[in-house]
């Protein structure tokens, strides 16, 4: 029996089971401060700490490089170059090796990797990088997508085009049309633990990496690829991230890799931390765009056809922007059915650092294409953006194919603005604000109710799979891993109670435990918000394998037929007798059955033709709406959010709490992304916004003052996911929309709602006011 168990042999419900509003397992050490990071771990023996060397120029050649200084500084043991890559000088996760982890011959990007001081203390490593004497010869360069030929620029991978129908014939038959284009700005990740490695070396060719990063198979691969070993030489383990928000998809390869190399060749642990300023300048952000769109529709302002051009900044290399703006594609329709339409993709080549992941993965900025286009219909007609949204919606039955030729089965997106407009009284603030603008000249109020839907799967098909091991030990306590990595948004507690519910244990009976290569392998980023999708999935099926061996040991040996025998809370009934669940699991040990399981899980129905343009990317859809009301001060630009109302759908909650919290997070963060967030490069190419006193992220007094957040917990209309939940990591973030679009409504309230203000993002204080001047001129408000 085990003597630590505190379970009671009673209960008639486990504790921390799923659909619990369990806490996140490490909430208590976040805020007491004794969650460890890897900059918390003890240091090993002989530690030394690395610093990156970062180029001074936006694109040339380098004719010279002076290391001499760097090397003579106090305190610098070694200095790495791209030449001291013992494998290959690529880290590129597409395998289209444009990415080095050091610069060689030519610099790409201003603040580009192109040196590593290796020295005893952090603080001797970042004074010796000052003392390089490098001498480029400049080239030209360009940073903005705005500034070039769009259509004709150089590209870092293949674009993208989704068709169907003839987009360009339904537009020129419409009794109406609106060409346009907008704007949108990129975002800097901001997680609050930056960019992190600490590599442990071992015998042979062995090294061990600790590395903050969302992908640590990835991480395993790259370092084994740039030393020039197998994978199984290296090993990947990291407990929590402190934050990564797509940042840590492919960005931490670099640290990783650099760390590594400079392990193995002085045979001491090397830990490299950037500080805020290396690191929002050497890592790549969410990528910002230009949306060129021309629309056809009726008088009633019905969409009949769609022509999209979605370019994307995406820096010099490729890394993730392929999938990033294939993603902006298959959102551009959000909502809403389009009869005909053409979408095009552009991923952009600019000398600016290699844009990456970012919560949405470029369907946020899909979607805020299509949202202004909903906005430009409604002006035109003079109609509340309502009801053109409504209009437009996916049917249920029918007018209810993607632009990817996927048919759209579960919308519930009807129902959710129903009863969101009911709940946030919509009519009745509209009225009321409308009363207001009026009597107001200074203070005009805005108000926006805006739909979302989002693909959930990784749109390469191989991604969508997950393992996981458990371990019951005799004791009845059980250990816990899988590929999923944690960065605060509670995929471990989740993914333990779906274990405790399998064995019908107290939450407290399972160790969750860091991820490590060498425990789960092959596995995907935790992305796409498929975390507890698929590693629950996984978990899940372990669990229930050892769940079965224990059930047919019971059976056999006390003789009773399998259907008498049950799981019941830390306890198990084996015909007319209970038996504590340690009890059964030391028995079991005693009778030598295997207690340890791995699991498994793929995605089944997704299926993608890129070439084609068609197919079954995403399972299923997960669906929110969201309403703001702001109010703008058109003396200044400022503003601020009233009041927000969210109903987002989780299906059959895995945990509420922890929904709750990122439905809250992504909005906010999503609000950031729209209003506040501005990343500027100045004309060296230089990146003006590296840190927080130019950067800014959302306070905690720029929330919504009333905040009402509601989860449409569902269960009914979508595909068998674990526990019928859904995937909520991303989703909310797109939420957000609804806060620009009230700006928007605000903006347009000085010229009596006769103009769209076509107001771009980020809408900083300054940009609300200008669009105010602009609307100002052409109504002569
Ligand atoms: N929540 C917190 N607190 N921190 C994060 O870094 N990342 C987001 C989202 N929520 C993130 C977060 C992103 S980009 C994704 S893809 C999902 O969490 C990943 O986790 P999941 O798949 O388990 O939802
Ligand atoms: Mo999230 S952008 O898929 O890491």
């Amino acid at each position: 029996m085990n003597k630590h168990a505190t379970a009671d042999l009673k209960a008639t419900r486990i504790l921390g089971g799923v659909a619990t509003d369990q806490r996140h397992d490490s909430a208590h050490k976040h805020v007491t401060g004794t969650a460890v990071y890897i900059d918390d771990m003890p240091e090993p023996a002989g530690l030394l700490h690395a610093c990156l060397g970062l180029s001074t120029v936006a694109h040339g050649t380098i004719r010279s490089i002076d290391l001499s200084a760097v090397r003579a500084a106090p305190g610098v043991i070694d200095v790495l170059t791209g030449h001291d890559m013992p494998g290959s000088n690529d880290i590129s996760p597409t395998g289209r090796a444009d990415e080095p982890v050091l610069a060689t011959g030519i610099v790409q990007f201003f603040g580009q990797p192109v040196f590593a001081v290796i020295a005893e203390s952090r603080e001797q490593a970042r004074r010796a990088c000052r003392l390089a004497k490098i001498d480029y010869d400049e080239k030209p360069f360009v940073t903005d997508v705005w500034d070039m030929d769009r259509r004709a620029g150089k590209l870092v991978t293949d674009p993208l085009t989704l068709k169907r129908g003839d987009a360009a014939a339904a537009i020129e038959a419409a009794p109406r049309r609106i060409k346009g284009t907008m704007r949108l700005g990129g975002q800097d990740h901001f997680y609050l633990e930056g960019q992190i490695a600490l590599a442990v070396p071992g015998e042979d060719m062995d090294v061990t990496v600790f590395s903050s990063t969302q992908h640590p198979s990835e991480v395993q691969h790259m370092v084994a690829h740039v030393l020039g070993v197998p994978s199984h030489a290296v090993t990947v383990e990291i407990r929590r991230m402190g934050g990564g928000f797509g940042g840590k998809e492919t960005q931490g390869n670099q640290f990783a890799a650099l760390a590594a190399v400079a392990a193995k060749k002085l045979g001491r642990a090397v830990k490299i931390r950037p500080d805020r300023d290396d690191d929002m300048t050497a890592t790549g952000k969410r990528h910002d765009f230009v949306i060129d769109y021309e629309v056809g529709f009726d008088d009633e302002g019905t969409i009949l056809g769609v022509d999209y051009f979605y370019a994307a900044r995406c820096g010099f290399s490729s890394d993730l922007s392929g999938p990033v703006t294939d993603r902006a594609l298959f959102h551009c329709d959000n909502t809403y059915y389009y009869p005909a339409v053409r979408a095009q993709s552009a991923p952009l080549y600019t000398n600016t650092v290699s844009n990456t992941a970012f919560r949405g993965f470029g369907g946020p900025q899909g979607m805020i294409g299509c949202e202004r286009v909903v906005d430009e219909i409604a002006f035109a007609l003079g109609k509340d953006p309502l009801d053109i949204r409504r209009k437009n919606f996916y049917g249920t039955t029918d007018r209810n194919v993607t632009p990817y030729h996927q048919t759209v089965e579960d919308n519930i997106i009807h129902r959710l603005v129903d009863e969101l407009e009911e709940s946030a009284d919509y009519q009745g603030r509209r009225r009321a604000i409308a009363d207001f603008n009026a009597g107001s000249s200074v203070i005009k109020r805005g108000l926006a109710l805006t739909p979302l839907k989002f693909g959930i799967s990784f749109t390469a098909t191989h991604f969508n799979q997950a393992g996981a091991l458990v371990h019951v030990y005799a004791d009845g306590s059980v250990h816990l891993n899988h590929g999923g990595t944690e960065m605060g948004q509670g995929l471990y507690v989740k993914i333990a109670q779906i274990v405790a519910e399998e064995f019908q244990i107290d939450i407290d009976q399972v160790k969750i435990t860091a991820t490590t290569t060498g425990k789960v392998p092959n596995t995907s980023a935790t992305a796409a918000s498929s975390g507890s999708d698929l590693n629950g999935m996984a978990a899940q099926a372990a669990a229930r394998t050892i769940r079965d061996r224990l059930c047919d040991f019971a059976a056999e040996k006390y003789g009773v037929p399998h259907e008498q025998i049950e799981f019941l809370p830390n306890r198990v009934r084996v015909g007319n007798q209970e038996i504590a669940f340690g009890e059964l699991t030391q028995q079991a040990y005693m009778a030598r059955v295997q207690l340890s399981a791995t699991g498994f899980y793929k995605t089944p129905k997704v299926r993608w033709d890129r070439d084609k343009g068609e197919g079954h990317p995403f399972y299923y859809f997960a669906y929110g709406a969201a309403c703001a009301e702001v109010s703008i001060d058109t003396l200044t630009g400022e503003y601020v959010v009233e009041r927000t109302d969210i109903l987002h759908e989780t299906g059959r909650s895995l945990n509420r709490a922890i929904d709750i919290g990122q439905i809250e997070g992504g909005f906010i963060q999503g609000m950031g992304w729209l209003t506040t967030e501005e990343l500027v490069w100045d004309d060296k190419g230089r990146l003006r916004t590296h840190a927080p006193s130019t950067y800014k992220i959302p306070l905690a007094s720029d929330r919504p003052k009333i905040f009402n957040v509601t989860l449409a917990d569902w269960p009914e209309a979508h595909e068998p996911t674990v526990h019928r939940s859904k995937a909520v990591g991303e989703p909310p973030f797109m939420l957000a929309m609804c806060v620009l679009h009230a700006l928007s409504d605000a903006v347009a309230a000085v010229g009596d709602h006769t103009v769209c203000p076509r107001l771009d993002a980020p809408a900083t204080p300054e940009r609300v006011l200008m669009a105010v001047e602009r609307v100002r001129a052409q109504t002569g408000a």
